[in-house]
C-alpha cells in the first residue's frame, strides 16, 4: 500500500500536530507539501518531515496555483481563512482534513458542503469529540439503549478562567470580527457532540449570553494597558502575563504562539509589544464569557448547554437521563445508573496518549483510511454532518442576538 500524500496548509499549532501524527501512520500517509507565511514554522515542518524545497509554498494561493501535487491537503488555517483554501482544495481533486469550525458563517460553510459534494472528495472535519474516547463510549451506550429511551441531555463546557484570558481575551479567538463568535470558535465541538449524541435532527433553538467580566469598566483601578508596565495591580492578578508566559515553565507553556523562542528574553519581549501582554479588561475582545443554549431535538429530546469562562478546570462534564437510566460523565469516570434495579455502573477507560482523548489520532487514522478504501462510511464528522451541526451553532448565534427563539426549519429556508 503506497501511503497517501499530504500537503499541510498551515503549519501553526495545529498543522503541526497534524503533520505529526500523519508521520505516526507512516503506512497511511506522508507529508509531502507545506503551505505557510512564517518562515521559521515552514521550515521547522519541511525539517521536520522531509518536505522537499520545491513543495514548501508560502501560501495556500501558492500552492493551488499548481497543477494538483499530492493526494490531499489538511487545512488548519484560522478560522476566517478555511473557505477559501477549502473549495479551492476541493475543486483541484484534493480530498480534505478541514479544522473546525468549517467557516465563519453559514454561507461559507454551504459553499464547502457543496464544493465536497461537486467533487466527490474524501472531507472528515475535526470535531473533536466525536472522535474522543470516552464520548464516544458515551455516545455508544447511548445508542445501544442502555438508559432506555434518550430524553435529555445536559452539558457544560468549563473554559477555565486562564484559558478564556489566554485564547478568548487575548488570544487569537477574542475578536468576532477576526475570528469567530464565541459559540462557533469554541463551542461548536459541543453543539456538534448533541447532535451526534442524540441523533435527531434540531428543531427549535433559544440562547442567552454576554461578555460580563473581561471588559474595561471591570479593570481594577490604576491598572496599566500592559503588565509590564508597572501596574500595581500584577503582583496579586491572577491573569499576570509576567507570571503566565514569562516566569512560567516556557518550554511546556505557554504554545509558540506566544513567542517561537522560548528563552526568558524572547518571552519578555513578546509581552511588552505583543497580545498577549495587555490587560486582561483592556483587550479588543468581544466574545461571550458565558452563555447557554436550549435545543429542542425530534424525538421530543431537549438539551441545555452552558459554556462558562468562570472555573478552574477546562474539562467538560454531561448529564444525560433516558427512561430507564442516566449516565453522569465526567472527564475519567462515566457513571451509569439504571433505575429498575438501581445499579450503578462505573466506566474508567484507559488513558489515551494524544489531544482531545486520543480524538486527534483517530480522526487522521479514520480520515487516511478512508482515503486507501474511498469509502468514507467510517467518517463520523464528513462534510454533510458538519454542515448540519454548524446550522444549529449560526441559529443559536442567531437567537442570543435578537433574544428570540428559532426554528431551524425556518433558519435552513432563510
Ligand atoms: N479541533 C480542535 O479541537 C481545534 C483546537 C484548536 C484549534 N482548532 C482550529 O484549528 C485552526 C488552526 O488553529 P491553530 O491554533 O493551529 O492556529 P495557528 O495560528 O497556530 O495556525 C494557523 C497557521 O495558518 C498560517 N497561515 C495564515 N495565512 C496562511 C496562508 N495564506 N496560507 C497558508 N497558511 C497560512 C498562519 O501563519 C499560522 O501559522 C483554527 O481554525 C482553530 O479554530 C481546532
Amino acid at each position: 500500500m503506497k501511503p497517501k500524500t499530504v500537503a499541510i496548509i498551515g503549519a501553526g499549532g495545529r498543522g503541526t500536530l497534524f503533520a505529526d501524527i500523519i508521520g505516526e501512520y507512516g503506512h497511511l500517509g506522508k507529508v509531502v507539501a507545506v503551505a505557510e507565511p512564517k518562515d521559521d514554522y515552514r521550515q521547522s515542518m519541511a525539517t521536520k518531515h522531509g518536505v522537499k524545497k520545491d513543495m514548501c509554498f508560502n501560501t495556500w494561493q501558492e500552492f493551488v496555483a499548481r497543477p494538483k501535487l499530492c493526494d490531499a491537503v489538511v487545512v488548519a488555517t484560522m478560522d476566517r481563512e478555511h473557505v477559501e483554501p477549502a473549495v479551492a482544495c476541493l475543486n483541484k481533486g484534493y480530498d480534505m482534513l478541514l479544522e473546525k469550525p468549517m467557516a465563519p458563517s453559514l454561507a461559507e460553510c454551504r459553499a464547502i458542503e457543496q464544493a465536497q459534494r461537486k467533487s466527490g472528495g474524501i472531507v472528515a472535519v475535526c470535531h473533536s469529540l466525536r472522535y474522543h474516547k470516552e464520548f464516544r463510549k458515551v455516545r455508544d451506550l447511548v445508542a445501544s439503549g442502555a438508559i432506555g429511551r434518550l430524553i435529555t441531555v445536559d452539558m457544560v463546557e468549563g473554559v477555565a478562567t486562564w484559558h478564556q484570558a489566554h485564547s478568548f481575551v487575548r488570544g487569537n479567538w477574542g475578536n468576532e470580527a477576526k475570528s469567530a463568535f464565541m459559540l462557533l470558535a469554541k463551542c461548536c465541538h459541543d453543539i456538534d457532540y448533541l447532535c451526534f449524541l442524540t441523533g435527531q435532527p434540531a428543531r427549535y433553538v433559544s440562547s442567552f449570553g454576554s461578555l460580563t467580566y473581561f471588559r474595561k469598566e471591570n479593570a481594577p483601578e490604576g491598572a496599566a494597558d500592559r503588565c509590564t508596565d508597572n501596574c500595581p495591580c500584577e503582583p496579586t492578578c491572577q491573569y499576570s502575563a509576567i507570571k503566565q508566559y514569562v516566569n512560567s515553565d516556557r518550554e511546556t507553556w505557554p504554545p509558540k504562539v506566544v513567542s517561537y523562542d522560548h528563552s526568558y528574553e524572547a518571552h519578555l519581549k513578546a509581552i511588552q509589544t505583543g497580545p498577549y501582554g495587555r490587560c486582561v479588561w483592556k483587550c479588543d475582545n468581544d466574545v461571550v464569557d458565558h452563555q447557554v443554549v436550549n435545543i429542542q431535538f425530534d424525538n421530543d429530546i431537549t438539551a441545555t448547554f452552558t459554556m462558562t469562562a468562570f472555573t478552574m478546570e477546562c474539562a467538560r462534564r454531561v448529564r444525560i437521563h433516558g427512561t430507564e437510566g442516566e449516565i453522569w460523565f465526567v472527564p475519567g469516570c462515566i457513571t451509569v445508573r439504571t433505575f429498575a434495579d438501581k445499579g450503578v455502573n462505573e466506566i474508567r477507560l484507559a488513558p489515551e496518549t494524544g489531544g482531545h482523548g486520543g480524538g486527534d489520532q483517530r480522526v487522521v487514522r479514520e480520515w487516511l483510511t478512508a482515503l486507501h478504501t474511498r469509502d468514507d462510511s467510517k467518517i463520523v464528522a464528513n462534510a454533510q454532518e458538519s454542515l448540519r451541526s454548524h446550522t444549529v451553532v449560526f441559529a443559536a448565534e442567531e437567537a442570543r442576538k435578537r433574544n428570540t427563539l428559532i426554528s431551524l426549519d425556518e433558519f435552513s429556508a432563510s
